[in-house]
């Protein structure tokens, strides 16, 4: 996808079609140059500026683009930069860009940049989102020519405006929206083209492809030595040995504790010997660890002024005769000992070592982990929302904002003491699952693995990474969604901003 700024006004622009935000109203095309004239292509009432009314005609040369999309952004509480990303959304995945085989869309932003005074950095991530987004397709697997050869746009003027921070907005936008189409891309991949092996290939592959973005692949005997016993227990059953994904950048400054980022890389969950009634859809059981990849790409490539770190054990918990067992009690590389009552909380138990990992050997600000966890997390806040907790209620806050700030949902859930000695044990120090709420006793055995001090936070991706409803905003029908990518990397823009001059840590 390639974004412009031709420096014209909107009617100047040559292009299959001009997309032209339209505000509800008895006048929809206020604002526009070429009011008079387009108003004359469309019988007045056919089209009022109602949110997500998308009207396609030809331009009968009323403007230098071929065909006028009208776009309607409604009125009043309608009317926001995340409205406008997602609305637009609609016409980049539309049909008529295919059927009508349109390569350049223009976007009309006169109105938008005054009509409420967004911010242009923020208008201009919106179109880039809305356009990368609305063009995402898993083309990699098919073969007949309606998906091979289908149209999307190839080629995005932003016209009516020109400014830096818009170009700014764009750039950012384009950046982060094309690593999170990586994640979709890693989530889409079967079982059988992704294993442990090809998720650390593919994070070496973008690490090589990225300047300053380090990538370490420990594998099997190495994460023996560590004594990350709780994870290998997890890896038993697959003869796919497990990998430790390791990738670094060190954009800020030398010797500054960085954000650190685990993502749960379960490249298949059968559930184990606890196995799953049905296990369809939990290829995707990495996309924490997806989400933690590519945001270590977008860091890097954006050249963020921070050091980060991403951390994901990748294994599959599968059955065999090699298998952990019920009841079975695991080492962790922590030393606290683990009572595998249910071998399907499998991502907790990879995760525990992974944190102790990442605590031992870079002493992080602050640590967010992600993880489709728990079945439970899609009761609790569905699959539009990601389910938040933590042991630090500002550093909680911050994580939200980082939410907000890209349009993306999240929920924040408590972690009570009162819940957390459900976790225990009769036999050693824990069990893996400690009943109702679901998704609270995964969070507080996480915690129990966080050294004191140590500000942490957890997200519960399972209904967000693996949205399975209709088009719904920046997120493309039944097809993973790469979150929460695209907020952990403002989170990372976001603790740098807040903690720039205060030292170290
Ligand atoms: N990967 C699953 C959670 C999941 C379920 C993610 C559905 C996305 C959609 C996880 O490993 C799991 O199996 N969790 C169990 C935990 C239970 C045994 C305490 C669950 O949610 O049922
Ligand atoms: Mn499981
Ligand atoms: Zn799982």
């Amino acid at each position: 996808m390639e974004f412009d700024f031709p420096g014209v006004a909107s009617n100047a622009v040559q292009a299959d079609l001009l997309v032209v935000p339209c505000h509800e109203g008895d006048t929809p095309l206020k604002g526009y140059a070429f009011a008079d004239a387009v108003s004359k292509l469309f019988l007045k009432g056919d089209f009022t500026g109602k949110r997500g009314q998308a009207m396609i005609l030809p331009s009968n040369g009323a403007v230098a683009a071929t065909r006028i999309c009208l776009l309607g952004m409604g009125k009043g509480e309608d009317e926001s930069v995340r409205a406008f990303a997602d609305t637009l959304c609609d016409v980049f995945r539309g049909s008529a860009i295919d059927t009508l085989k349109l390569k350049h869309v223009a976007v009309a932003l006169e109105v938008e940049l005054k009509h409420r005074g967004f911010k242009p950095e923020l208008v201009g991530r919106a179109v880039a989102d809305a356009a990368i987004f609305g063009s995402y397709f898993f083309r990699r697997l098919h073969t007949k020519d309606k998906h091979t050869k289908r149209q999307f746009a190839e080629k995005v003027s932003l016209v009516g405006a020109k400014n830096k921070e818009l170009k700014a907005g764009v750039e950012k936008g384009a950046t982060v929206a094309k690593y999170a189409c990586l994640a979709r891309d890693l989530v889409n991949e079967p079982s059988n083209f992704m294993k442990p092996r090809d998720l650390a290939a593919a994070a070496k592959k973008m690490a090589d492809e990225t300047p300053g973005l380090k990538c370490k692949i420990i594998e099997k005997p190495e994460i023996e030595k560590l004594k990350m016993g709780s994870f290998l227990g997890v890896n038993a059953g697959s003869d796919d040995p497990a990998r430790l994904i390791v990738l670094e950048y060190n954009g800020g400054k030398k010797g500054d504790a960085p954000v650190a980022f685990v993502g749960k890389g379960l490249c298949f969950d059968t559930g184990g010997y606890n196995i799953k009634a049905n296990s369809l859809g939990m290829k995707g059981d990495m996309g924490g660890g997806a989400a933690t990849i590519a945001a270590l790409g977008a860091c890097a490539a954006l050249k963020l002024p921070v050091n980060v770190v991403g951390v994901v054990p990748a294994t599959e918990n599968e059955i065999s005769g090699k298998a952990y067992h019920p009841g079975d009690i695991l080492i962790s590389m922590s030393g606290q000992t683990i009572e595998v009552d249910n071998t399907d909380a499998e991502g907790r138990l990879i995760l525990c070592d992974a944190l102790t990992y990442v605590q031992r050997t870079y002493k992080p600000a602050v640590i967010a982990d992600m993880a489709t966890l728990t079945g439970a997390a899609v009761v609790a806040v569905g699959n539009r929302y990601v389910a938040v907790m933590g042991n630090d209620q500002s550093t909680v806050k911050k994580m939200l904002a980082s939410f907000e700030t890209v349009g993306e949902n999240a929920w924040q859930l408590p972690l009570p003491d009162c819940y957390d000695k459900l976790l225990d044990s009769p036999i050693c120090d824990m069990k893996n699952i400690g009943g109702n709420p679901g998704t609270i006793t995964a969070g507080l055995f996480l915690q129990r693995f966080i050294d004191k001090g140590q500000k942490w936070l957890h997200l519960d991706v399972a209904g967000s990474a693996l949205y399975d409803g209709e088009n719904w905003g920046l997120w493309n029908s039944k097809t993973p969604t790469g979150s929460p990518c695209r907020a952990i990397v403002q989170f990372a823009e976001d603790w740098h901003a807040a903690n720039k001059g205060k030292g170290k840590k």
